[in-house]
C-alpha cells in the first residue's frame, strides 16, 4: 500500500506516482492501493490510469482496507496462475493454439495423433471455436506441411461458382473461360484441402466431391482427362449434418467419407480457465501490434471475462479484446472497454466464509422442514445444541416463524 502523502502537483510528477510507476516496472503484477486525502477524484483517476489496482480515500477504515487487500490478493493469485498456465501453454503441441483446458488438450492430442495419417477429418464446433486453426495445425504437423494448405468456404461462394472453384476449368469450357484455371483441389496437391462450411455444399456438388473422394481423381470443367490428385481432406461445419441427412440436404455417403475421424471442439465456456488465459494472450498480442501501453485487466473486467458465456467463442473474445486495446488509454482494460453485459450476481463466490454460510443456511432450512419446525429435533439433525442453533439463527438473521 502506497501512501501518497502529498497532493499531486500540477505537472503530475508527485513522488507517490513516480514510486507507483517504479514498482510496476519491477513487478508488473503488483497490486498497489493508493491512499490519498486530497483531490480524491482526480488522484483516483490518475492513480488507476497509471496502473494502480485501487484507490482509497483517507481516513483509513481498517475493515474496509482489509477487504480491499484480501481481494487484491485473490486477483494477484489468479493472475500469477494465469501467467503460469500461459508459460505451460508455450509447450502446447499445436501451433498458435492457446489452451489450458483438459477438454481442449484432448482435442489437441487427437489432432496430433491423426496428423501423420491421411484420414479425412471432420471438425465440428460452433462459430469461432477454432475450426480453421485446428485444420491448419493438422496440416502443419503432417508431412504435407511444405505443400499447400488450401481453404475454401463452401458457404461464401455463389452456388454456380463453387464447381469451378473446386475443380477448375479448361480454356473455352464456357463463355468467359479465356484460359485454363486450376481448381482448389488441384492447387492443394501434396497438401491439405480444407472444406469450410461443408454443410452448405449444394447437392449436385456433393455428388461430384464424393466421386473425387472415392476415386482421388478430378476432371476440370470442359476437360476430358482425369487428373490424379493427392490431398488430405479436412472439413468443418457448425451445423448438425445428421439433421441435414434426415432432411435430404446432405448425402449420407459423403458424410461417412468426410468423417473418418470426427473432432468435436468444445465451446469456450466449457474450457475451464481458457477465457482469461486467451484474454491475456490477445491483450499482449494487440498491445504490441497497436503499440499500446495496456498491460492487464481491472478486477471487474477480469471477473466478467471469466464469467461471460462467450456465444461467439474465441473469435468474439479476440475481437472484443482487440477493440478494447485500441480504445483504451490506460494500463488496464476496464469492464466498459470490453462492452460486456455482465452481472456480478452470476459469479460463483470463492469466499470460504460465504460458501460456509450458504451451506449452513441450506442445511438449517432443510433440517427445520424435515422436523416440522421442532427446534430440538432440528438441532439434533444438525448435530448441534439448541443454544448453538439459536445462535446461528441470530447470526444469519433467519426467520423461522411459521
Ligand atoms: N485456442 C485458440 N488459441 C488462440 N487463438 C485461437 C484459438 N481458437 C481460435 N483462435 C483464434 O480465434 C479466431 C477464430 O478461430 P477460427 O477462425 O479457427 O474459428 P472457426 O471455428 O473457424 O470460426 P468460424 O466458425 O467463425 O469460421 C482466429 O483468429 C483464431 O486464430
Ligand atoms: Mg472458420
Amino acid at each position: 500500500m502506497l501512501d501518497l502523502g502529498l497532493p499531486p502537483d500540477p505537472d503530475g510528477t508527485t513522488e507517490g506516482f513516480a514510486i507507483l510507476s517504479e514498482i510496476l516496472k519491477v513487478h508488473p503484477l503488483a497490486k498497489i492501493i493508493v491512499a490519498s486525502g486530497h483531490e480524491a477524484r482526480e488522484s483516483a483517476l490518475k492513480a488507476i490510469s497509471e496502473g494502480a489496482y485501487d484507490f482509497y480515500k483517507k481516513p483509513i477504515d481498517a475493515d474496509e482496507i482489509g477487504f480491499m487487500v484480501e481481494r487484491a490478493f485473490k486477483l494477484y493469485d489468479l493472475e500469477v496462475e494465469n501467467r503460469q498456465l500461459q508459460e505451460k501453454k508455450e509447450n502446447t503441441p499445436l501451433p498458435g493454439l492457446v489452451t489450458a483446458s483438459s477438454k481442449m488438450e484432448e482435442v489437441c492430442s487427437i489432432i496430433e495423433r491423426i496428423s501423420p495419417t491421411a484420414v479425412s477429418v471432420l471438425l465440428l464446433g460452433a462459430s469461432g471455436t477454432g475450426k480453421e486453426l485446428l485444420a491448419r495445425a493438422l496440416h502443419e504437423l503432417s508431412e504435407r506441411k511444405n505443400n499447400p494448405f488450401v481453404a475454401i468456404n463452401c458457404g461464401a461462394i455463389p452456388e454456380n461458382l463453387i464447381e469451378s472453384e473446386l475443380f477448375g476449368f479448361e480454356k473455352g469450357a464456357f463463355a468467359g473461360a479465356i484460359k485454363q484455371v486450376k481448381g482448389k483441389i488441384e492447387l492443394a496437391e501434396g497438401g491439405t484441402l480444407f472444406l469450410d462450411e461443408i454443410g452448405d455444399l449444394p447437392l449436385p456438388l456433393q455428388v461430384k466431391l464424393l466421386r473425387f473422394l472415392q476415386e482421388r481423381v478430378i476432371e476440370r470443367i470442359g476437360g476430358r482427362k482425369e487428373i490424379a490428385v493427392d490431398v488430405r481432406v479436412a472439413s468443418a461445419t457448425h451445423q448438425h449434418l445428421e439433421d441435414h441427412i434426415v432432411e435430404g440436404r446432405f448425402r449420407e455417403d459423403l458424410f461417412y467419407r468426410l468423417s473418418e475421424i470426427v473432432v468435436n471442439i468444445p465451446p469456450l465456456k466449457e474450457r475451464e480457465g481458457d477465457a482469461l488465459l486467451l484474454a491475456h494472450n490477445f491483450l499482449n498480442k494487440y498491445a504490441i501490434e497497436f503499440d499500446k501501453r495496456v498491460k492487464s485487466f481491472d478486477r471487474e473486467a477480469a471477473r466478467a471475462i471469466a464469467a461471460y458465456d462467450w456465444p461467439g467463442n474465441v473469435r468474439e473474445l479476440e475481437n472484443r479484446i482487440k477493440r478494447a486495446v485500441i480504445m483504451s488509454d490506460s494500463k488496464r482494460i476496464s469492464l466498459e472497454d470490453m462492452e460486456i453485459n455482465y452481472n456480478d450476481d452470476h459469479v460463483e463466490t470463492l469466499n470460504l466464509k460465504e460458501i460456509r454460510e450458504k451451506n449452513d443456511k441450506t442445511a438449517m432450512i432443510k433440517a427445520l422442514s424435515l422436523s416440522n419446525g421442532n427446534i430440538s429435533e432440528t438441532a439434533r439433525l444438525l448435530g448441534i445444541s439448541r443454544p448453538t442453533f439459536y445462535g446461528l439463527i441470530k447470526q444469519y438473521n433467519l426467520n423461522i416463524e411459521k
